[in-house]
């Protein structure tokens, strides 16, 4: 954390305590072992960002009640509540959290190559070249969470399917934690989906060691549309936000923490792939017809089942086919409904 984020935790957390108590520089100083000098320019700072410290000669600091469109900005990333959230996760080894960025995962592979840590998190609030599979782009207006994290893992890279499915169910579990009421599916491989339309993409880049076949790194790119805005007429039967569902207040400093707190927890185990069940629970695709778009071709099939590797099981013409990655569409239904587009 930076002196600002420090100070700023550590006046809200005394605050709890003892709402109507100032406290001096020195105090502060001592408690997060800071020069007085660092305490002042961190409420300096924090006071030009518009933060209410009140200062009061031989008392010392406090944080004013926090006004309501401060609350409404503390339910929006910003750097403060975002560090209240994910301070509790030691997986992540620090967050980065940008007003703009071309790609969040383009920026986690360039720290990658200088040598970031596993749990490096970057996070931006809207996105100038946001990339999704295929090399297709990702529509990313401010609004939404566009996530990169740097990953390590002793991994294959015949399984780096594991990372994208573990995150697809992390992510999952989190909407529906954190906006109670909200039921997501999963369609396979990366996308998420919420009343028929794709509100979450997920794309795992990587480089691999080819003495060993495992990732030197992998990046794994998160991109949750949360804050409903207007759609170009292509887009519009496609994608969803989740306010178009959700009609309560959205924190996504919440949601963050939340996303990342259930990937590390299914992360520590990943070879086991003991989530997988979960991935098929919440799959849009098994028992539908669907349309595989291969390099090679494109044809229609039964999908049946994902195994334990994360791998969709079609049938066609009696044959079962074991598909590692790649695109699937859901066939139109009688009526004319599609189940999904993209
Ligand atoms: C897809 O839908 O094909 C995957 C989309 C992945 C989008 C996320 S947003 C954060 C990260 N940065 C990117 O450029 N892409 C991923």
């Amino acid at each position: 954390m930076t002196g600002k984020q420090e100070v700023f935790h550590l006046l809200s957390e005394l605050q709890k305590k003892s709402p109507e108590k100032y406290y001096s520089g020195e105090e502060l100083a001592g408690l997060l072992h800071l020069s007085r000098n660092a305490i002042w320019k961190a409420v300096k700072a924090l006071r030009s960002e518009g933060y209410g410290i009140e200062a009061v000669t031989n008392r010392g600091y406090r944080l004013h009640p926090v006004p309501t469109e401060r609350i409404q900005q503390a339910l929006t990333l910003n750097e403060y509540s975002l560090s209240e959230a994910v301070r509790e996760n030691p997986f992540l080894s620090s967050f980065l959290l940008l007003p703009e960025a071309d790609s969040t995962n383009r920026i986690g592979k360039e720290l990658a190559v200088k040598g970031a840590p596993e749990g490096t998190l970057i996070i931006a609030k809207r996105q100038t070249m946001g990339r999704g599979r295929l090399s297709r782009s990702f529509f990313s207006p401010e609004g939404g969470i566009y996530m990169s994290i740097l990953l390590r893992p002793t991994l294959p890279a015949e399984r780096a399917v594991l990372l994208t499915t573990c995150a697809a169910v992390a992510v999952s579990r989190a909407i529906e934690k954190e906006l109670p009421g909200i039921s997501v599916q999963i369609k396979w491989v990366n996308d998420l989906f919420l009343q028929g339309k794709k509100i979450c993409g997920i794309l795992t880049e990587g480089e691999l060691d080819l003495e060993n076949g495992c990732f030197r790194y992998a990046v794994l790119g998160i991109g949750i549309n949360v804050t409903a805005k207007p759609l170009s007429e292509e887009l519009t039967p496609i994608v969803g936000f989740l306010s178009d569902a959700y009609t309560g207040e959205i924190n996504q400093n919440k949601l963050v923490a939340s996303v990342w707190r259930e990937f590390s927890a299914l992360y520590q185990n990943l070879s086991e792939a003991s989530y997988m069940e979960e991935y098929k629970q919440r799959s849009c695709l098994l028992g539908k017809t669907v349309t595989v778009m291969s390099p090679e071709n494109e044809y229609e099939a039964a999908a049946v089942d994902i195994d334990k590797e994360g791998h969709l099981i079609v049938k066609k013409d009696g044959q079962h086919i074991l598909l590692q990655s790649g695109e699937v569409r859901v066939k139109p239904t009688e009526n004319g409904e599609e189940n999904e587009k993209e």
